[in-house]
């Protein structure tokens, strides 16, 4: 039989990862973090000083870019090179610029080739922000994850607040407002729903109901 491929989209910090650890976990499925990604990318290209509007640069760059996810308790693992880049990657610089970077279309067709090799014969669970309408057209279950900004603002701002990171919620709130912005306007592949995703407004819904509301539709598929 055929693998399942359930595609998760939505704005930023909207808790699409935590559904779909969740769900991984529940179906025994591989989880894969297409943000992390991106973000790692991102990494790379911060260190290495790459000049977005130099396409020679960007392409030897994302040459020079290995990637590896190391699934282990359905958390995201990814390596950039060799190394351990989990932590690095969830930072502020790294946010502050990953939506330039993914906007970038020779970095998007990579990403995606890599992603539908992930996917091509395995059981996943994808979250990302154009993976029901790019990555994956054909998943069979798609969910399209939304939520009050402030209260998306707020949970991750506890989130790195439990880190230890020197931020303030109205940075975080910034941060998530202009990635909201950066992918929903970019012309490559942006952040949209599509036509035949399922709607998960999770404002005041607990992580109980979102992975209720997720399995109901996987029972009803044939
Ligand atoms: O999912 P996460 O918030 O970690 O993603 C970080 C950024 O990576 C997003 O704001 C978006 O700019 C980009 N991204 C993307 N396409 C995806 C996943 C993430 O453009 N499939």
């Amino acid at each position: 039989s055929k693998n399942i491929v359930i595609a998760i989209d939505g704005y930023s910090s909207c808790g699409k990862s935590t559904l779909a650890k969740a769900l991984a976990k529940k179906l025994h499925y591989i989880y894969i973090d297409s943000g992390a990604m991106y973000r790692a990318v991102t990494l790379y290209f911060l260190r290495n000083r790459i000049n977005l509007q130099d396409a020679q640069a960007v392409k030897e760059a994302l040459d020079a870019v290995h990637l590896e996810f190391h699934s282990r308790d359905y958390q995201t693992h990814i390596t950039l090179n060799e190394e351990e880049v989990s932590d690095e990657i969830r930072h502020m610089p790294v946010s502050e610029l990953v939506s330039e970077v993914s906007a970038i279309k020779a970095v998007r067709t990579e990403m995606v080739k890599q992603q539908q090799r992930m996917g091509r014969s395995k059981n996943i669970v994808m979250d990302g922000r154009d993976i029901g309408t790019t990555v994956f057209p054909n998943a069979q279950l798609k969910i399209f994850m939304t939520a009050d900004p402030k209260i998306r603002a707020e949970r991750r701002f506890k989130e790195l607040e439990a880190k230890g990171e020197n931020i303030t919620l109205e940075e975080v709130f910034e941060n998530i407002a202009h990635r909201d912005y950066q992918d929903t306007t970019r012309l490559e592949s942006p952040l949209i729903r599509a036509e035949d995703a399922v709607i998960l407004d999770n404002t005041n819904l607990t992580e109980e109901q979102q992975l209720a509301f997720a399995l109901d539709k996987i029972t009803k598929l044939n």
